[in-house]
């Protein structure tokens, strides 16, 4: 049995706007998704996972083609990049045979945490490992990109790229990240308001609107361009109140253009009133995540009045490493 752990991440500022160039402040987080892949004695792969409590399988061929699924529609739509993303590998190494493959997740579904990017990314190096004895992260990139592009068709490739390489890192679509240091004061509280309209279709309603509207639209883009990298200043410096207020624009900027909801304002404000330095959406939008930036000083009152509300609160922790 090979295994493959690969990290979660919060999108500290840049997401949407990087999907056009922008560039985006992203870091890796302490919650991980784990693969395991094992032979098989056929030429088939069969793929298992629990998700929101029920058991999904997908049963194909080696070349994609589905013999049998088990949790109906959502378990094809869920498990057929990952199905993809195995036969990408498969090619990228030149070699292939039958697999069990198990996923095991402790991310948020749909909550904007980068959870899908890590399925495919601990799938690819799991496939890998058990392939060649190694995991290659350029092939493990390439192989989860195309996963991702099946979930949504126009991935900036942002939440592979950390997931793959993990760390705190600057990241412009088409260019190599930028690894940066991590500040020693901040601390970031995340939590889900709930269920999420899918990335694909928040991505392709935020693309509409600049198109539709590119004069009012292209200045808030422009604007957004130099956020991550005032924000990341800011953090090296550990001056969390000036990276806090920029992150506060952030968010605004990304309302403005359509992927906050009356719930993420609330929470965000919240956070905000309760002594956080900045707070925002994190991720895709439209629900999901959110992350409030606090020190020690005050992370306890944030802490405590967003437990009050909501389910689960996490103190993350950004991790240095990425899939392994
Ligand atoms: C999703 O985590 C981040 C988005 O910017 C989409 C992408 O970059 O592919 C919304």
């Amino acid at each position: 049995m090979s295994t493959a752990l690969a990290p979660s991440k919060i999108i500290i500022s840049g997401e949407h706007f990087v999907v056009e160039g922008a560039p985006a402040l992203v870091a890796a987080i302490n919650l991980y998704v784990e693969v395991s892949a094992e032979e098989r004695y056929d030429n088939h792969l069969r793929i298992e996972t629990d998700y929101e409590g029920k058991k999904f399988v997908i049963k194909s061929t080696l070349n994609e083609k589905i013999l049998d699924t088990a949790g109906g529609e959502k378990a094809k739509k869920f498990l057929r990049p990952v199905l993809r993303t195995i036969r990408k590998t498969f090619e990228f190494i030149e070699k292939s045979e039958g697999m069990n493959v198990y996923i095991y997740s402790k991310i948020p579904p749909s909550s904007g945490l980068g959870s899908s990017a890590a399925v495919f990314v601990a799938t690819s190096a799991s496939v890998c490992k058990r392939l060649t004895g190694l995991i290659d992260k350029e092939i493990v990139w390439k192989a989860a990109f195309e996963g991702e592009r099946l979930v949504h068709k126009a991935p900036s490739g942002v939440d592979i790229t950390i997931s793959t390489y993990g760390g705190m890192l600057l990241y412009r679509k088409g260019e190599k990240p930028i690894m940066l240091q991590k500040s020693g004061k901040a601390i970031f509280l995340i939590a889900t308001v709930g269920k999420r309209v899918p990335t694909g279709k928040i991505v392709e309603r935020v693309l509409k609107l600049k198109s539709e509207f590119p004069s009012i639209i292209n200045p808030i883009y422009m604007s957004a361009n130099y956020l991550p990298i005032k924000i990341a200043e800011f953090l090296r410096k550990d001056d969390l109140y000036n990276a806090g207020r920029l992150i506060n624009i952030n968010h605004e900027l990304l309302s403005a253009v359509g992927v906050s909801t009356p719930r993420l304002d609330f929470f965000v404000n919240l956070s905000r009133r309760k002594g956080a330095y900045g707070s925002k959406l994190t991720g895709a939008g439209g629900g999901g995540a959110f992350f409030a930036l606090v020190d020690d000083e005050r992370k306890t009152k944030v802490f405590n009045s967003l437990s009050k509300r909501l389910k689960d609160v996490f103190e993350v922790t950004i991790v240095d490493e990425g899939v392994n």
